[in-house]
This record gives structure tokens, C-alpha cells and sequence, in this order.
């Protein structure tokens, strides 16, 4: 039996120069996506997977992520004078979520250099970190389904899906051997945002990760890469091309995944989001389709 997984790590520390001027002072994990900062969806993600420790990584200007997840006295009091159950239950619910734990990053060097903030957190525990940019729908299954291709194989495991070709140049790209579960691969070679021409496959890998503990030493000895960036995918590919700690598999996820990376990602999110909503979906979208008919 290895170890169950209990820690989840959220690399935060990223400055969110592509939301400017809306991040010059709030970090773009609070943006809300509908009524929710992006950050309390993947929290809940960690935590419906059964990961009740959180350390996120932040730095400077990152202090509302702590406050989020803190309680907030004086609007719970108000709320509670008011006799507004449902609006204290939904504060309430982001400060009890998770058993939160932060540390900075210091010097912005990379996911590769975030991850590695976390080793005396996480020691010598199999863990998973999940990326900020990326949503999965609740409804779908699949930081679940990692943690048990982890336990069936005592191996790293990333989350994949099929993008377009002109889309390779911003993800991960794997190289992968078909294995007996047909959502299930295994990864010989994993490289950074190659160009179209130079990508192994369409398999790109999303923002989820589930992560042997071996990856730390790994870490520690890579080099800047793309981007002159310590880069967590090269640390995967010497674990996926030399076969130590029982390499990387890859879950290949078909389910719904909102980017909120950018800014026409994230009003994709928005949308998508609002629509899928039981209280808010079926006016939005009956507006919605007045909307784009007359523009
Ligand atoms: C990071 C990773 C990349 C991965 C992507 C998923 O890139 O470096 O390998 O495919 O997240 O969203 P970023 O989007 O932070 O540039």
C-alpha cells in the first residue's frame, strides 16, 4: 500500500499581467468567476477529491487570497443580526473548506521553482497541485480518477486533453504509450509549449497533477528551460523518459474544463459557468440568445 494522499498544493504567486489594470492591486485568483473567486473552485476541487490540506504558494499583493479563506467576523455578525442564513452559510463554507497553509515564493522563477516552495510541507507524501487557469466542472470526474491511477501504479500522474494543433504552443505536450484502461497512457517524453511543427502529439496537459514526492530532487537539479523558467514538465520528463518512481501516466480527460487564463477564456468561463447554473442558467440563457441575435 503507498501513502494516501491528503495534501494538495495551489501555485498562486503568478502576477496576472494579462488582467491588468483589474490585478494592479487584488491577485487574479479572487476574480470572480459568477459569484465565487476562481481560487474557492479549485479549492473545492482538492477538497471533493478528498484533499483537506491546502498550501497554496503566493507572494506579494497576495493577501486577500489568506482573507478569503479566513473568517470574516464583522460580516458575520451583520449577517447574523439580519437573520440571512443562506448569505453566512456561503462565508462560512469558504472559511471552513480546507485546512489552509500558505508560503511565498520569493523569486518568481517558475512552476518548477513553486512546486519546489512546497517540499517541507508536503515531505515524503505522494501530493497533487492543482493550477489556478484551469476549472473542471464538479460534474465531472477527475482528480479522483489521477489519485486512483496513482495508487494503481505507484507512479506521477498528469491530466490530459486533446487541443487543436495551433494550441500546443501553450500547454505541455506528452508523448504517450496506450495502456489497458482505455482513459489511461503512459508517458515516454513530455515538452514545453512546443511550436505545432515540433509537437509529439495533441495531448496537452492541464493544470492538474498528482505528483511522487521523488519529483523534489528532480526539481532541485533542473534548469531554467522555456521561457528561462524552471519548468515542472521538465522535471515530469526526466521522470516519464527514465522510468524512476514508476514514471508518469496520464489520465486523458473528456470532460468539461473552463481556462480562465486569459480574458476571452474567462468570459468563455463565465458563461459557461452562469449557464450551467440552476439559479441563474435558465434566465441567462433565455437572455442570451436574444443577446447574440441581435448583435
Ligand atoms: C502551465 C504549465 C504547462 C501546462 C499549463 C496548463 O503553463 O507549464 O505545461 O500545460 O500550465 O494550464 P502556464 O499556463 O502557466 O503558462
Amino acid at each position: 500500500m503507498g501513502m494516501p494522499i491528503s495534501k494538495a498544493v495551489i501555485p498562486a504567486a503568478g502576477l496576472g499581467t494579462r488582467f491588468l489594470p483589474a490585478t494592479k492591486a487584488m491577485p487574479k485568483e479572487m476574480l470572480p468567476v459568477v459569484d465565487k473567486p476562481a481560487i474557492q473552485y479549485v479549492v473545492e476541487e482538492a477538497v471533493n477529491a478528498g484533499l483537506h490540506d491546502v498550501l497554496m504558494i503566493t507572494g506579494r499583493n497576495k493577501n486577500a487570497l489568506e482573507n478569503h479563506f479566513d473568517r470574516a467576523t464583522e460580516i458575520e455578525a451583520q449577517l447574523e443580526k439580519k437573520g440571512d442564513k443562506r448569505r453566512l452559510q456561503e462565508i462560512l463554507h469558504s472559511t471552513n473548506l480546507a485546512n489552509m497553509h500558505y508560503v511565498r515564493q520569493l523569486d518568481p522563477r517558475g512552476l518548477g521553482h513553486a512546486v519546489l516552495r512546497s517540499q517541507m510541507h508536503v515531505g515524503q507524501e505522494p501530493f497533487a497541485v492543482l493550477l489556478g487557469d484551469d476549472l473542471i466542472d464538479p460534474r465531472d470526474v477527475l482528480l479522483e480518477r489521477m489519485i486512483e491511477v496513482h495508487d494503481q501504479n505507484f507512479a506521477s500522474v498528469v491530466a490530459l486533453m486533446e487541443v487543436e494543433p495551433n494550441q500546443t504552443h501553450l500547454y505541455g505536450i506528452a508523448t504517450v504509450e496506450a495502456t489497458d484502461a482505455p482513459d489511461v497512457v503512459r508517458i515516454t517524453g513530455l515538452v514545453e509549449k512546443p511550436d505545432p511543427k515540433d509537437a509529439p502529439s495533441r495531448l496537452a496537459v492541464i493544470g492538474r497533477y498528482v505528483l511522487q514526492p521523488d519529483i523534489f530532487p528532480i526539481l532541485e537539479a533542473t534548469e531554467p528551460g522555456s521561457g528561462g523558467e524552471i519548468q515542472l514538465t521538465d522535471a515530469l520528463n526526466s521522470l516519464a523518459s527514465s522510468g524512476v518512481a514508476g514514471g508518469v501516466y496520464g489520465v486523458v480527460f473528456t470532460g468539461r474544463r473552463y481556462d480562465t487564463g486569459d480574458r476571452l477564456d474567462y468570459l468563455k468561463a463565465i458563461v459557461q459557468v452562469a449557464a450551467s447554473r440552476d439559479d441563474l442558467g435558465p434566465d441567462f440563457v433565455a437572455w442570451l440568445k436574444t443577446f447574440t441575435s441581435s448583435v
